[in-house]
């Protein structure tokens, strides 16, 4: 008897009429015309059930925090920057903590099960990481947040930075960050990523710095991190998120950089809607995009994800943690359009990012965790398209959120009588 059966599904990797049986929170079957009773079945009618939305880049201290204390007027990273530090000395833990955990509601209710966020440690009272730590604990049973001690005034340019982020660290933070391009000149921001890797490497954590976030295209940090990542043994544990500097490097010096990252086994992670929106600021026209070399990266076997990095806060206005409406920019931002290449932008919010947060049981396979969504959807490619609705999202084999279909009524002589967007 399992649990739950899911029948009729088709899977991201294209096998079609496919059902999942459920037991224990674990996938135990997965065949087609499945034997068996269940305590409860869903016929996913040969729609795309996917293994759950991963943000592998996030900031849930600031999120929904929109208009406090003010607008972000220029729009520019550095003013986002300037407007957390006005709002931080007004955060109470208690506010905090509600947001976060009204976002990882509407996160649940998008599929999105496993969450990477910085957390900013320049604060010597912690507030912010306290704060993540209780809601890491509390949205346990239903989404895996990660955490990322994030210097964001620079570990070496504020006061007591090394020390405000070992003391994270000790309290349970899981992932080691960092802002080298953030620091006071280029010299801080490699040492800043030396002293990083060397806490990582001693403590046994994964490293994920926020690095070259600018149009600077001399800006070539993730260098330095990937000289270190070698240097300490550190391959496969070490990811550079934003990357924008990229953008805007000469073309011989990424043509050397790209093997360099692929050799230490460094991963990327893209902030499509962010980048595009923070980043060529200071451009008349043509304006620069911003965002890494997305399929130059994955060309050369490096491991990319994108992230949400922002809802609602001093960086962006919009969001609301649909990994889809992410993969479709970053699909239009990198030009994307192959069918293979846009189901690389699926990867890169589903398996590429859990690769990246190490995520233990992921994927619809047998032994996996049972987390899953179904999408309104027939395929990957067709989910980006309609950023599709999630019909049931599934956590540990139990339906945590559900959702009607889309459907619009029309009335149009001799026309259906609905319309679904669908083939
Ligand atoms: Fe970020």
């Amino acid at each position: 008897m399992f649990d739950l059966k899911i029948t009729h599904c088709t899977l991201p990797d294209g096998r079609a009429d496919m059902d999942i049986g459920i037991e224990q929170g674990r996938i135990t079957a997965l065949q087609p015309n499945l034997a068996g009773a269940a305590e409860r079945t869903i016929d996913a009618a040969l729609q795309l059930v996917s293994p759950p939305f991963v943000d592998a880049h996030f900031h849930l201290d600031a999120t929904l925090s929109y208009g406090l204390p003010r607008i972000n007027q220029s729009g520019t990273l550095l003013e986002g920057i300037a407007l957390w530090g006005e709002l931080k000395p007004l955060l109470t833990q208690e506010a905090l903590i509600e947001r976060a955990l009204t976002y990882c509601d509407w996160a649940v209710a998008k599929g999105l099960l496993a969450i990477r966020t910085h957390v900013d440690v320049s604060d010597p009272r912690l507030l912010a990481v306290e704060a993540l730590l209780e809601v890491r604990e509390r949205v346990k049973p239903y989404i895996d947040l990660q955490l990322v001690a994030f210097p964001q005034d620079g570990l070496l340019r504020a006061p007591r930075g090394v020390d405000n982020l070992t003391r994270a660290l000790d309290r349970g933070v899981d992932v080691v960050g960092g802002i080298p391009h953030f620091e006071r000149t280029v010299a801080e921001g490699a040492e800043s990523i030396r002293i990083l890797c060397a806490l990582a490497a001693e403590r046994g954590l994964r490293v994920d710095m926020h690095c070259d976030e600018s149009d600077d295209p001399l800006s070539r940090h993730i260098e330095t991190l990937a000289y270190h990542t070698q240097r300490l043994g550190l391959q496969g544990r070490v990811t550079g998120s934003h990357l924008t500097s990229m953008h805007s490097m000469d073309n011989y010096y990424a043509s050397k950089l790209i093997p360099l990252m692929a050799e230490a086994e460094v991963s990327a992670i893209a902030n499509p809607l962010i980048n595009i929106t923070l980043q060529g600021r200071h451009d008349t026209y043509p304006k620069r995009r911003g965002m890494t070399r997305v399929p130059e990266l994955l060309a050369a076997g490096v491991n990319v994800a994108f992230g949400q990095d922002c809802v609602m806060d001093p960086w962006y206005s919009l969001g609301s943690g649909d990994m889809l409406e992410v993969a479709h920019m970053g699909l239009h931002v990198a030009q994307m359009t192959s069918q293979t290449a846009m189901r690389d932008c699926f990867d890169a919010v589903t398996t590429r990012a859990a690769r990246i947060l190490g995520l233990e049981g992921y994927g619809i396979a047998i032994g996996a965790r049972a987390d899953m969504v179904v999408l309104q959807a027939q395929n990957p490619v067709d989910a980006i398209r309609l950023r599709a609705n999630r019909l049931a999202v599934i956590r540990n084999g139990k339906v945590i959120a559900e959702s009607l279909p889309n459907v619009s009524t029309l009335s149009l002589p001799g026309r259906p009588a609905e319309v679904r967007f669908q083939r």
